[in-house]
């Protein structure tokens, strides 16, 4: 399936199984589930959350992972500093790269929002190196987006 179709279906599951919840662990954590049973090549899917200014581990699918990560450190500790999305083709060449899993190779990681500030990330491994392009990009963001409405 092409890939801007594949996102339309994702975001489509989504928004069903998010529905009118507002609970912010309880969406992050079905987000997870969708996002790592339904992408290619991915060895981890799920959410870090700013918990007294600092990311702390939160809902996810995969190995165990580290708890907590301070804010410009590494690719989810960079997403919140600079409150950009990282698209990373290859985790190893990414200076201060955080490795969970030593299976990762490439990494995305989308800021979740909530009115103005980063309050969480999104972050996705994956064993292949360049798994994730604009496409993911743009689809992941239009799933975290959905996520924020949940609560914001
Ligand atoms: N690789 C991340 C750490 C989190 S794990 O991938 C689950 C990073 O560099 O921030």
């Amino acid at each position: 399936m092409e890939k801007t179709e594949f996102y339309r279906s994702l975001l489509a599951q989504v928004d069903a199984i998010i529905g009118s919840e507002t609970d912010v662990i309880a969406n992050m954590a079905n987000v997870s589930a969708i996002l790592f049973n339904s992408l290619e090549n991915v060895n981890w899917a799920g959410f870090y959350r700013m918990v007294d200014g600092q990311l702390v581990l939160g809902p996810f699918q995969g190995q165990v992972a580290c708890i907590r990560i301070d804010v410009g450190r590494g690719v989810c500790g960079t997403a919140v500093s600079t409150g950009q999305v990282q698209c990373i083709i290859d985790v190893h060449q990414f200076p201060g790269h955080i490795a969970c899993d030593a299976a990762s190779n490439s990494e995305i990681v989308i800021p979740v929002y909530h009115r103005g500030d980063v309050i969480a990330v999104l972050d996705i491994d994956s064993t292949e190196y360049g798994n994730f392009d604009e496409h993911d990009v743009n689809g992941l963001q239009a799933i975290v987006e959905r996520l924020q409405q949940s609560f914001n």
